[in-house]
């Protein structure tokens, strides 16, 4: 099933479906062995940091592969793609998915690329997310707020046509100092004015009770890296200072199951509300 269908049906059975970003092959593996072993659809997704780190061409393939052997139900999708060259050529190499993140332009400069990237992925039919408000980025100020405004969402989706849209609800990339208070009659009314999917971004140290009301008014895409990268690291740390070992293949795979049993933890949280 192609991705915006398959968000469309979450959608109106109130599920989320969980995005996972991944920077090497343990984190992608040990992320595909907790979809298998729950049986859950999933998200892969790269962003362009991450595809230069890999290797464009080997991280496709490695998400191609590794879904076929873990037998997961899974896209690859473009995470915060910053110009329309990117996104080009995330499609021609074979991504499900890509986002156009022209959230910090002005709103019709942020329509008029969004547009842009709508009109190249439908030869791909490839699903295309979008961003409308301000969801503080690694290092940006987390106590500016632009929250996404119902009636700007509704002219951005209705005027680009975008599949998926990450809203700015109360969240913020990386880990928060203080406990996230997501806007959920916002979120509410959001959903009630809008058709397209809705994404949740910076979903590393949400408490669960609020990823999963979130989902119940209306979140489908739910991504989450800092967490991922923080649990690999920080197992490795552990090992690394209690060992000589040099052989990677018997170290990695410590951090690739701290990996899986995060997922699974979040996968749980997708499904129950
Ligand atoms: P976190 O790093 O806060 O989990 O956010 C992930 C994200 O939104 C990727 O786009």
């Amino acid at each position: 099933m192609k991705l915006k269908e398959k968000m469309q049906w979450l959608t109106s059975r109130n599920t989320g479906i969980l995005a996972t970003n991944f920077y090497n092959l343990e984190t992608l593996h040990g992320e595909l062995k907790a979809a298998r072993e729950l049986g859950q659809p999933l998200i892969l997704q790269l962003t362009s940091s991450s595809i230069d780190y890999m290797g464009l061409g080997t991280a496709v393939n490695a998400v191609r592969s590794g879904l076929e052997e873990y037998g997961v139900e899974g896209w690859l999708h473009l995470d915060h793609g910053g110009s329309v060259e990117i996104v080009q050529a995330c499609l021609d190499a074979g991504f499900d998915s890509v986002m156009i993140d022209g959230s910090e332009l002005p709103f019709e400069e942020n329509i008029r690329i969004t547009k842009e990237v709508v009109k190249r992925a439908a030869s791909y039919h490839a699903n295309v997310e979008a961003e409308l408000g301000y969801v503080a980025k690694l290092g940006q100020s987390v106590t500016h707020t632009g929250f996404t405004q119902v009636a700007e969402a509704k002219t951005f989706v209705e005027e680009t046509g975008v599949d998926a849209l990450a809203v700015a609800i109360g969240t913020s990339h990386g880990f928060y100092k203080e406990e996230p208070a997501l806007q959920f009659d916002l979120l509410a009314d959001i959903h009630a004015h809008i058709d397209a999917v809705l994404v949740l971004h910076g979903s590393s140290g949400v408490p669960e009770v609020q990823l999963r009301k979130a989902i119940s008014l209306g979140i489908c895409k739910v991504n989450l890296a800092t967490e991922i990268k923080n649990i690999f690291m920080k197992t490795l740390q552990t090992i690394l200072r209690d060992t000589q070992e040099i052989d990677l293949r018997k170290v990695f795979p410590q951090a690739t199951e701290s990996v899986t049993l995060l997922v699974k933890e979040k996968l749980l949280v997708m499904q129950n509300n």
